[in-house]
C-alpha cells in the first residue's frame, strides 16, 4: 500500500476516516535515524498488520526555548519520507506551524513537578511545548497507542503523567534507547556535531558507565564530571542525580536512581542518563 501524506488537519481527517485500529502514533520531529525506525517498527507491531502506524514530522516551535536552536534543528524532509515508507507506515502526518498554532494561542499543557529540574530547568517551557504538542497529535489522530523513546526519559516520564492527569485515551509505548556502536545515544542533534565533536562524544556514555557503579552519590557525580570535563570541547549544562518515579534531586543511590546529564558540545546539547543499578 503506498504511504499517504497529510499536510493539513482537514487531509489527515480524510485519511482517518478509512483508517484500521488499532491507530500507533509515532510523534517525531523528523530528522530520522536508525533510533526512530526502530520506533516506527515498534509502532508497527503494536499495531499488528491489521492495524495503523501513523507518523508525525513537526518541529515544535513551541517547545524550544531558543530561537536558534529552532533555526539550526535539522530538516531532512525527503530522507524522512523515505525511512517512513520503506518502515511501512500508513500515513504522515507533516504539517507547518501555522497549521498547527492560532497566532493567539492562549491555551496550553502545564506540567508543574516532574519539569522542576533537568532539561525543564534549563529550558524553560521546553516541557509544557511538548505536551501542549502531544496532546494536540493525540487529538488530531485519535490514536490509541503513542511510541516515545526512552532516551528522553524525562520526556517519557511527563507525557505518561499528562495521560494520567488528563484522563487520555493513549497507551504510551517507550521503546529502550538506541546507540552507535560507540556507545553514543542516537539522535538527531548528533548531525550537527563537528567530526571532533562526534569522535569525542561517546565520552557522555562512558563518563555515565564508570560514574554509575559507585558507591555513592558523591563519588558518582565527581566521577561523571571528571570524565566529560577531561575535555575541553564539553560544557556540562547538567549532571543530576534524580529518582526515577518524582524526577527530584536525590543522594540516595537505590534500584530507582537515574544519573542524567546534558552536555554541550558547541551549541549542540547532547543528552543521556543511566540507572545507577545498571
Ligand atoms: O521527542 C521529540 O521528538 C519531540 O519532543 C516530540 C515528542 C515529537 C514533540 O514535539
Amino acid at each position: 500500500m503506498t504511504m499517504w501524506i497529510a499536510r493539513t488537519k482537514t487531509e489527515l481527517q480524510k485519511h482517518l476516516a478509512s483508517l484500521p485500529r488499532p491507530i500507533v502514533l509515532v510523534p517525531t520531529m523528523g530528522a530520522l535515524h536508525p533510533g526512530h525506525s526502530s520506533l516506527i517498527d515498534l509502532a508497527r507491531k503494536h499495531a499488528g498488520s491489521e492495524g495503523s502506524v501513523l507518523v508525525s514530522i513537526f518541529v515544535n516551535p513551541i517547545q524550544f526555548d531558543k530561537s536558534t536552536d529552532l533555526e539550526n534543528y535539522p530538516r531532512t524532509e525527503d530522507e524522512d519520507l523515505n525511512i517512513c515508507q520503506s518502515h511501512g507506515a500508513d500515513g504522515v502526518f507533516l504539517p507547518e506551524p501555522s497549521e498547527m498554532y492560532f497566532k493567539d494561542l492562549s491555551i496550553t499543557v502545564t506540567e508543574n513537578l516532574l519539569s522542576e529540574h533537568l532539561c525543564g530547568a534549563t529550558r524553560p517551557g521546553h516541557f509544557d511545548g511538548v505536551c501542549t504538542v502531544v496532546l494536540k497529535l493525540f487529538n488530531l489522530t485519535r490514536c490509541d497507542a503513542a511510541v516515545f523513546g526512552e532516551k528522553d526519559f524525562q520526556q517519557l516520564a511527563i507525557i505518561q503523567r499528562m495521560v494520567r492527569d488528563l484522563d487520555l485515551q493513549v497507551q504510551i509505548v517507550p521503546h529502550a534507547t538506541l546507540r552507535e556502536s560507540d556507545g553514543l545515544a542516537m539522535s538527531s542533534r548528533n548531525r550537527r556535531l563537528t567530526p571532533e565533536q562526534r569522535a569525542d562524544a561517546p565520552r557522555i556514555r562512558k563518563a555515565l558507565l564508570t560514574a554509575s557503579s559507585k558507591p555513592s552519590a558523591e563519588e558518582i557525580l565527581s566521577t561523571a564530571c571528571e570524565i566529560i570535563e577531561a575535555s575541553t570541547l564539553t560544557k556540562i549544562d547538567y549532571l543530576t542525580l534524580v529518582d526515577a518515579e518524582t524526577l527530584q534531586p536525590t543522594d540516595k543511590i537505590t534500584h530507582s536512581t537515574i544519573l542524567a546529564c546534558a552536555v554541550f558540545y558547541g551549541d549542540v546539547r547532547l543528552i543521556d542518563h543511566i540507572k545507577t543499578s545498571d
